[in-house]
């Protein structure tokens, strides 16, 4: 029986993820997509390090040794930054691979161009990974709201922060501690600057802006601030006027103008992110036709990110539209 191979590119929170849901739930993946599913290779930046992973994998930090596998399908990327994964993603899409990513990163900056290049290809690119971590939320915007228009969306977007900011509040300890707690629980980046100082989600919103509007967006005309200037202090003021500080991303469509900013916003109780804590993310949409959607689950961590990778590998074999036969009347 042939089996759909798969290339990781990175194996550390998310790749060891993907991996390991790969490995556990093969009956129900041949089941869904027909074949098994097998990762052939992994590509890492240090190939001293010891890995978990089957003798049978093959392991190199020479993306040339990765391309030149026979019968490759798909790439899944879980690498760190711009660059060196779009070369890396660029070249397998060229070669007629399949590629799922969680790097946004990569994803705010050059996901049109890959878009444009996987479209020419006639190849799937998937990328639900890289906005709100577990939270479908592209498949939500793309698959579920294709009549709406959606006039605004208004976003906690990262898990690290929304972390930190609940367990100043909760248990009075500081932003460096915190910090330290979410990045041993895999949630913050491999630089955290990106998480604390606003960028990962200013990236995740420039992701959703030139999704909804199909217009690339320049991130220094996105307005950004971060929680790194944020004191127990400060959450304890709010606290008294039964107020929360969250870590916001908006973006509202009115016509052909588009707003986007990341920004802290003070929210009272009855605000629908005032209750949103701990690691989750959550992402209110407001459509014309339906009004507003909530959308909250975990923002980071192993298991979450790879869920939905792995989601999006089986949706290139098996997607739903794919299964549904149009009833023709005679
Ligand atoms: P991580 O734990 O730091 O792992 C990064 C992996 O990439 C490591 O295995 C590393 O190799 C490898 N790597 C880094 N640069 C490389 C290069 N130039 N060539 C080859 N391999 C390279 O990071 P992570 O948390 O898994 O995140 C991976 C990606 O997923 C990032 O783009 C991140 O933004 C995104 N993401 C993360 C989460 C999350 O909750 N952590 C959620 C959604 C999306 P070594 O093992 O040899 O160091
Ligand atoms: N560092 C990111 C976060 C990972 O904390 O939200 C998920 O994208």
């Amino acid at each position: 029986e042939s089996s759909i191979k798969v290339a990781l590119l990175g194996f550390g929170t998310v790749g060891s993820g993907v991996y390991e849901v790969i490995e556990s739930r093969q009956n129900q993946l041949r089941h869904l997509v027909g074949h098994p599913i097998e990762v052939v290779a992994v590509l890492v930046d240090d190939i001293s390090k010891e890995r978990k992973m089957g003798s049978h994998v093959f392991v190199t930090d020479d993306f040339q040794e990765i391309l030149a596998l026979p019968d490759l399908d798909v790439v899944v990327e879980a690498i760190v930054g711009v660059e060196p994964a779009y070369t890396y993603l660029s070249h397998a899409i060229d070669q007629g691979l399949h590629v799922v990513t969680a790097n946004k990163e990569l994803f705010a900056h050059k996901g049109f161009e890959l878009q444009k290049r996987a479209k020419d290809q006639g190849v799937e690119l998937k990328f639900e990974a890289t906005v709100a971590g577990g939270v479908p939320i592209i498949g939500a915007l793309t698959k579920l709201l294709q009549v709406n228009q959606v006039l605004k969306i208004e976003a906690i977007l990262n898990g690290t922060s929304n972390y930190i900011l609940t367990k100043m509040r909760e248990e009075q300890i500081s932003l460096e501690k915190a910090l330290t707690e979410a990045q041993a629980l895999g949630y913050a980046e491999a630089n955290p600057t990106n998480d604390i100082e606003g960028y990962d989600a200013l990236y995740k919103i420039m992701i959703l802006t030139e999704l909804l509007t199909g217009r690339k967006v320049n991130q220094n005309y996105v307005r950004c601030a971060g929680i790194s200037t944020i004191s127990t202090d400060d959450i304890n003021q709010a606290n008294l006027r039964h107020e929360r500080i969250k870590h916001v991303g908006v973006i509202e469509i009115s016509g052909e103008k588009v707003f986007s900013e990341v920004s802290l916003l003070t929210v009272s109780e009855s605000h629908k992110l005032y209750s949103v804590e701990g690691v989750d993310n959550a992402v209110l949409v407001t459509g014309d036709l339906i009004g507003e959607l909530v959308f909250q689950g975990p923002g980071a961590g192993k298991y979450p990110t790879a869920s939905v990778m792995v989601e999006d590998l089986v949706d290139i074999y098996n997607p739903v539209s794919k299964s549904i036969k149009l009833v023709t009347k005679k």
